[in-house]
């Protein structure tokens, strides 16, 4: 299975030479460095952006930080999964923690899931536990990440081929940065949650087996900590994303 990279610039960049300076550097790493045949590297700008990556024609994957939960009409702001398809688009987040914050909730997150999977995206949904319920310790962190999970997959037709494009993000709250500030998850403390997500998700009423990353914190410096295991399929990185040092030297991790 090739590990999945995903780049959430979330709205850490606001100037389109800072963009256009990151998706060079995305370009150079996929050319010369990065095996395509090991990793999906998919970049997460803001809207924008995402069609200056394409007019660029950055070789990499490209994926929106939502969507909405409709795919048409009178909904002033927001952006069809249908349009995303159409405009090449392949990947989307759904239900970042950021979101969440915002009073998304898991009933909006499954309509999401749903209308975008329909529309033949790669749906990377992402859960978490706050640090109230990490301190509870393992059954409090997995009932809560559980509960995330079953109302996010409720009425999924996982007989269907579209429910394979599905990964998931396994995100602890406490650990995603705050501009970069922030200490990351344990990979021998994650490995037993995304081993615990990959179990749920095999077992029915889902049968599917999809990818399972890791948030929180990523950066250069521990991103092979968590890639080097198994149960471990990628990582989702923020901030560091976003820094053109960082990302050069993530870049250059991932083609060690
Ligand atoms: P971070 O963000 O890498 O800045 O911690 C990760 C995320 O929230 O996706």
């Amino acid at each position: 299975m090739k590990k999945l990279i995903v780049a959430n610039w979330k709205m850490y960049v606001t100037r389109l030479e800072d963009a256009d300076a990151l998706f060079e550097l995305a370009r150079r790493g996929t050319k010369e460095q990065i095996s395509q045949a090991t990793y999906d590297l998919v970049l997460c700008p803001p809207f924008p952006y995402l069609f200056e990556a394409r007019r660029l024609g950055v070789p990499v994957h490209l994926g929106a930080q939502d969507v909405s939960q409709d795919t048409k009409g009178a909904h002033t702001s927001e952006v069809s999964p249908l349009l995303l398809k159409d405009a090449g688009i392949e990947y989307v987040i759904i239900g970042h923690s950021e979101r969440r914050a915002q009073g998304e909730t898991d009933e909006t997150i499954n309509r999401k899931m749903r209308t975008a999977l329909q529309a033949g995206l790669h749906p990377i949904l992402c859960v978490g536990e706050p640090s109230n319920i990490r301190s509870q310790g393992r059954e409090a962190t997995q009932t809560f990440i559980y509960n995330q999970l079953k109302k996010a997959c409720d009425g999924i037709d996982t007989s269907k081929q579209e429910a394979g494009n599905l990964a998931i993000a396994y995100e602890p709250l406490w650990a995603i940065s705050v501009n970069g500030k922030g200490a990351s998850d344990k990979p021998e403390d994650t490995v037993v949650i995304t081993s615990f997500i990959r179990e749920l998700l095999k077992a029915k009423p889902y049968g599917l087996n999809p990818r399972i990353l890791y948030g929180g914190s990523v950066r250069s410096t521990n991103i092979r900590t968590f890639l080097d295991h198994h149960e471990i399929d990628g990582a989702l990185i923020g901030k560091a994303s976003t820094e053109p040092k960082e990302f050069e030297l993530i870049l250059k991790e991932l083609a060690k």
